[in-house]
Order: structure tokens, then C-alpha cells, then sequence
């Protein structure tokens, strides 16, 4: 690439157009002006080589296999780090110091009570309605109670909702896994850390005393991280998208919600253990490869291939290790879809068309084993993911409503309809 500029010639007219170098990463081409000047729009369906907005918040460099968020690696704060901790950094830009982080926790720990009459909202589904439309409803209607957090350009009002979602998300959470399972609902507790209160929330009962499970707690916050920002991935474009008419944080989270939920994004969790389960055991591992490959059967391996990664996905290894300890810590020797899903990566990872393809285990190949360990029905997995993800979504969602530059999103089309027609009365149709 030359200095700053590139040349955009089309028959015999050319343009200079900006480029605008990245602190690391791919440059981008300034486009911006490019209908104004040609009098053309650019097109890339499904947005493979086009960045949307300009981000100081995650950074993924997809050959390496490297996620870096407000440039730590994802796997040091994985490991030295908590979730709570990795909100912070990902709203503030630093990490807290320790005053800075017992503040931010009991600002969380003080938001994490729901409006009592919120409750009535989950009386009104079907027991068993999927947790995630159970999700997206409640989400979307806490804008509906906490009206003074909706003025979007008010910084007071935007950091107390950006707090409420992150605090009340677990509970809701774990409020539609109680309904699911036709158990009471169980209250926030103030003196557990957020894992251990999502946990308590979900597998507490009113019959005996629950007492969290450190280790499994500790895993919990683990996957909270892994899962708590990914750059601009569908949802989180949802997210700004949705921000960008001016709508309420909480409508916004409530559309991230509904579009995480695809198979193929973040549904693929939930979809990567029914296909574990499907398979079933190591020796029909064959068949199911065979039909990944198969271009004419739409069945693809969950869990596998990304968008952006074209090696290892980082958080995929985090996760594995993460199974292994949680899979130990309750003694659960052998997991059979465990064996399945180590065999499955093994034999893909040795296959010519997933090398060629560059298609490799995602966050969600492993996620699935580790949360039905922990308890949750493959119903809950996407949950647990959209809990995790709220601080991504809401952090990039402010990122967005700060930033100067920002306008109404309103892409183009490429239009290949009919041309100008006139009416034609019905008589005359044929
Ligand atoms: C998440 O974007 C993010 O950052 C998302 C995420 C996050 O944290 O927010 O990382 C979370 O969504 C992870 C991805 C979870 N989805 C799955 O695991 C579902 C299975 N994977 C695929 O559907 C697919 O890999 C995608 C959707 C993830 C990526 O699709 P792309 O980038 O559009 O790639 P593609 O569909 O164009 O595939 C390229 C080729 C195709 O073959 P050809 O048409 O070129 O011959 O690879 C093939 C695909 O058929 N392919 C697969 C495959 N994934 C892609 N073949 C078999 N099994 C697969 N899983």
C-alpha cells in the first residue's frame, strides 16, 4: 500500500482515495466518499472485507490466533484475572486499581436486583419456552423500568445502565433457568462474588443450604471472560446498529440477544452438543465428516470454523483446559462426548478440506461439555454466552455513542429488481 492513498481507477477516471493505517492490524481504505465521488456504492455481502466503525476496545488477529482486549491477551487475564475485573477494562480502557476494583464491584453488587414486578414477565411464558426468547423479552423490557437510564446522551445515565446490565443480566439469567425447570426464583446474594451468585441463583433451593463449588465458580468466571467481547462480530453489530438510531441500551442488548442466538453464532454452542450428542460415539465420527464435507448437505461441524480466525481459536484452548478441570473437580471420569469431540478435532485437524479451509475448533466445540457439567440444559448455553457477551455489547455500544463521528447505520444495496413499471388493473393481468 502506498504511503496513505489508494488509486481507484474505473474506465478513464481515477480517484485517490485515504488510507487510514490501524495502531496494529489492517489498514482501511476510506470509502466514505467513494458514491459521492463516483457515484458507485462498494459490496460485500456479509461484511468479509469491510470494517463497520473504528474500535480501541477488542483487537483479534485471526492468522495468529490471538484476541487481545484493550490489548492484554485474553489469555493472561484468563488465567491472573476475573470477570468483573475484565468489565472494567473493557468500559474503561485500563485495568483497575485495587480502589478502582472494589468500587466497580460494589456498584455491580449493589444493581443486581431486578424491579420485583419484573417477575410477573416470566409467569407469562410457557414453561418450556427456550430460555433465550425468555431472554430477549425480559432484556427488552427493562427499559420499561428504569426509565432513568434511557437518555442515552446523558454520561450519568449511560454508565448507570451500562452497570444495570451487567448486573442484572445473571440474575435475569438465572431467573429463566428457575422458571424452566418450574423451581423458585433465588435472590441476588450481596456476599458471593458474581460467579458464585450466578451459580447460587441457579442451583440454590429453598430446602437446604447451597454452598458454591470454588472451583467451579472459578471456572464459571473463566468462561464469563472468554466470552465477554469478540470485536465486531454479528451481535455486537446488531448492538451498534440498533445504537445508532438513538434506541435505549436496553433494546439495544435485547437485539444483540435475539441475533446471538443463531446456530451460527452464538446458538452454535447448543448446536455443537446436540451434534456431539448425535454422534454419539468415536466410531461414527467417520459418517459425520463425510457429511460436513459434502456440499450438498447443509450439515456443518458446530463448533468448528470462524469468520476471523483462521488458526486455533484462542479461547477454544482456554476452554478445553477449562473442561478438564471442571470434568476432574466432580469426578467425572469419563465423559463419552468429551472423547467424541478430542477424537472429532483430531481427525478434522488431519483433514485435507478442514486444513485447506483454515477451519478450526471455536469457543463454542468445547463450551457445551463444560456447561452441562456444571448443570445447565443445553437450553441455558447461549444464555450464559449472551450474560457474558452483555459487557462486550454494552462497551462497544458506548464506545459508539461517544464517538464524534458517529451516524444513523444505512447501508446500500446492489439492486436487481424489476425497473420502473407502470400499475396494471387486475383484469388485465395474466
Ligand atoms: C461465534 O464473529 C465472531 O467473532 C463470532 C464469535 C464471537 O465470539 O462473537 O466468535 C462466536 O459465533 C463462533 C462461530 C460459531 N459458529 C459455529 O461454530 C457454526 C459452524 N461454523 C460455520 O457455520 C462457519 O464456520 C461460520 C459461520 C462460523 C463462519 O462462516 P464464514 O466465515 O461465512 O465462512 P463460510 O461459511 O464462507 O465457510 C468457508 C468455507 C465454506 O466452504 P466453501 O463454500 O468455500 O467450499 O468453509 C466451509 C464452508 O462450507 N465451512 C465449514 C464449516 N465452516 C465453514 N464446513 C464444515 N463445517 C463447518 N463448521
Amino acid at each position: 500500500m502506498s504511503d496513505n492513498t489508494a488509486k481507484l481507477t474505473m474506465g478513464d477516471k481515477s480517484w485517490d482515495l485515504k488510507v487510514r493505517p490501524g495502531s496494529i492490524g489492517p489498514d482501511v481504505v476510506d470509502i466514505a466518499s467513494l458514491y459521492a465521488q463516483t457515484g458507485c456504492f462498494t459490496y460485500d455481502p456479509g461484511f468479509t472485507s469491510t470494517a463497520s466503525c473504528e474500535s480501541a476496545i477488542t483487537y483479534i488477529d485471526g492468522d495468529e490466533g490471538t484476541l487481545l482486549y484493550r490489548g492484554y491477551p485474553i489469555e493472561q487475564l484468563a488465567e491472573h484475572g476475573d470477570f468483573l475485573e475484565s468489565c472494567y477494562l473493557l468500559l474503561y480502557g485500563e485495568l483497575p486499581t485495587k480502589a478502582q476494583k472494589d468500587d466497580f464491584v460494589h456498584r455491580v453488587t449493589y444493581h443486581t436486583m431486578i424491579h420485583e414486578q419484573m417477575s410477573r414477565f416470566f409467569t407469562g411464558f410457557r414453561r418450556d419456552a427456550h430460555p433465550m426468547a425468555i431472554m430477549v423479552g425480559t432484556v427488552g423490557a427493562l427499559s420499561a423500568f428504569y426509565h432513568d437510564s434511557t437518555d442515552i446522551s446523558d454520561p450519568h445515565q449511560r454508565m448507570v445502565a451500562s452497570l444495570r446490565m451487567i448486573a442484572k443480566m445473571p440474575t435475569l439469567a438465572a431467573m429463566a433457568y428457575k422458571y424452566h425447570v418450574g423451581q423458585p426464583f433465588v435472590y441476588p446474594r450481596n456476599d458471593l462474588d458474581y460467579a458464585s451468585n450466578f451459580l447460587h441463583m441457579c442451583f440454590a433451593v429453598p430446602c437446604e443450604e447451597y454452598k458454591v463449588n470454588p472451583v467451579l465458580a472459578r471456572a464459571m468466571d473463566r468462561i464469563f471472560i472468554l466470552h465477554a467481547d469478540h470485536e465486531q462480530n454479528a451481535s455486537t453489530s446488531t448492538v451498534r446498529l440498533a445504537g445508532s438510531s438513538g434506541a435505549n441500551p436496553f433494546a439495544c442488548i435485547a437485539a444483540g440477544i435475539a441475533c446471538l442466538w443463531g446456530p451460527a453464532h452464538g446458538g452454535a454452542n447448543e448446536a455443537a452438543l446436540n451434534m456431539l450428542s448425535e454422534i454419539g460415539s468415536v466410531d461414527r465420527i467417520p459418517e459425520y465428516i463425510a457429511r460436513a464435507k459434502d456440499k450438498n448437505d447443509p450439515f456443518r461441524l458446530m463448533g468448528f470454523g470462524h469468520r476471523v480466525y483462521k488458526n486455533y481459536d484462542p479461547r477454544a484452548r482456554i476452554m478445553q483446559k477449562t473442561t478438564h478441570e471442571v470434568l476432574a473437580e466432580l469426578g467425572i471420569r469419563d465423559d463419552p462426548l468429551l472423547d467424541v469431540a478430542m477424537e472429532l478435532e483430531k481427525i478434522a485437524l488431519n483433514d485435507d478440506y478442514f486444513v485447506e479451509k483454515k477451519l478450526y475448533p471455536n469457543i463454542d466445540f468445547y463450551s457445551g461439555i463444560t456447561l452441562r457439567a456444571l448443570g445447565f440444559p443445553t437450553t441455558m448455553f447461549t444464555v450464559l454466552f449472551a450474560l457474558a457477551r452483555t459487557v462486550g455489547w454494552i462497551a462497544q455500544w458506548k464506545e459508539m455513542v461517544e464517538d464524534p463521528s458517529q451516524k444513523i447505520g444505512r447501508p446500500r444495496q446492489l439492486y436487481t429488481g424489476a425497473a420502473q413499471r407502470d400499475y396494471l388493473p387486475i383484469s388485465q393481468r395474466r
